[in-house]
């Protein structure tokens, strides 16, 4: 599942820098960090990636919206957790591309000591995440996959930033819906609870079947579009991701009723109902 650590340094150390496309990413599959990356109104997406999300777009014209209110969900969820709830820190599992206000600068802005480390399997976020998101000795970036948990949790760099008997958050903000129902996202999120020290806190967001036909639709191009054929779950399935946490005020909601800041995109835009996220604390 995970690629050795070998080829992949070489392509940080001799690829990161410069503009050419390093080696190991594939220009012509599309990629999940790069779509959102172009939903987001980032740079870092190849012409596959854009025809991608028109076609999301042709069946959902604010499908880009979805992205957006998801990383609205996400900054103010880590506010929350070290502002209010005095986490210090953080894992963030599918950490996805460095953008506006990635979780380190939320983090470090209101409590400079909290440790991030960011985990992704997407070579692209290898390439880029190294240098933007891992800034300080206080932030670390993994290349490694969220269904291999122990490459995770027992990483140098996770255990140096991590002190895992004391309480921490982990974020998996729009990851589980690109497992299959075969690789058991409810395992997965399973294992990640039980590794939480009481205090700890998890963070969900994912695609929503909220009943509407579009979200099937909508899911029916995610699946040709080769993001997994299960992005949009009920509410219901993704309950079951907090099971045995306190779901923090509001609980499970759609990003727009998840204690929205101002500079919530469309709040009143119905497609919110699509995407939802939630924070669960182990008691
Ligand atoms: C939709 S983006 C979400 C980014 C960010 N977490 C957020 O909520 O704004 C999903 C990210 O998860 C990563 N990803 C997908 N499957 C993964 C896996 N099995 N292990 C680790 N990362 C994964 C993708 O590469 C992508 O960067």
């Amino acid at each position: 599942m995970t690629e050795s650590p070998r080829p992949l340094e070489r392509l940080v150390n001799s690829d990161a820098g410069s503009d050419h496309v390093p080696l190991e990413i594939n220009t012509d599959e599309v990629s999940i960090a790069r779509i959102y990356d172009f939903a987001l109104g980032g740079k870092d997406n190849f012409a596959v990636d854009r025809a991608a999300a028109e076609a999301m777009m042709a069946v959902v014209p604010e499908t880009m919206l979805l992205a957006k209110a998801n990383r609205h969900f996400l900054r103010q969820a880590v506010r929350y957790l070290v502002g209010e709830a005095g986490i210090r820190q953080l894992l963030d599992i599918g950490s996805g591309l460095p953008t506006a206000g990635n979780v380190h600068e939320i983090a470090q802005e209101i409590a400079p000591e909290t440790r991030v480390v960011y985990v992704d399997n997407d070579p692209i976020v290898l390439a880029h995440g190294r240098a933007l998101l891992a800034t300080n000795d206080r932030t670390a970036f993994l290349h490694a996959d969220l269904r291999d948990p122990d490459a995770i949790f027992s990483h140098p760099d996770t255990v140096r930033l991590i002190d895992q008997s004391q309480p921490f958050a982990v974020l998996l903000g729009g990851v589980l819906m690109h497992l299959e129902d075969e690789e058991d996202p409810w395992a997965v999120a399973a294992g990640i609870r039980d590794r939480l020290p009481s205090g700890g806190y998890l963070l969900v967001s994912n695609t929503c079947d909220d009943g509407e036909p579009r979200a099937q639709a909508l899911n029916q191009v995610f699946a040709e579009k080769g993001m997994g054929s299960r992005c949009f779950r009920t509410w219901d399935e993704q309950v079951r991701f907090f099971d045995g946490l306190e779901l923090v005020e509001p609980g499970l909601v759609p990003h727009n009723q998840w204690r929205a800041g101002p500079d919530m995109p469309e709040p009143d835009n119905p497609v919110h109902s699509m995407h939802i996220g939630g924070v669960g604390r182990k008691p």
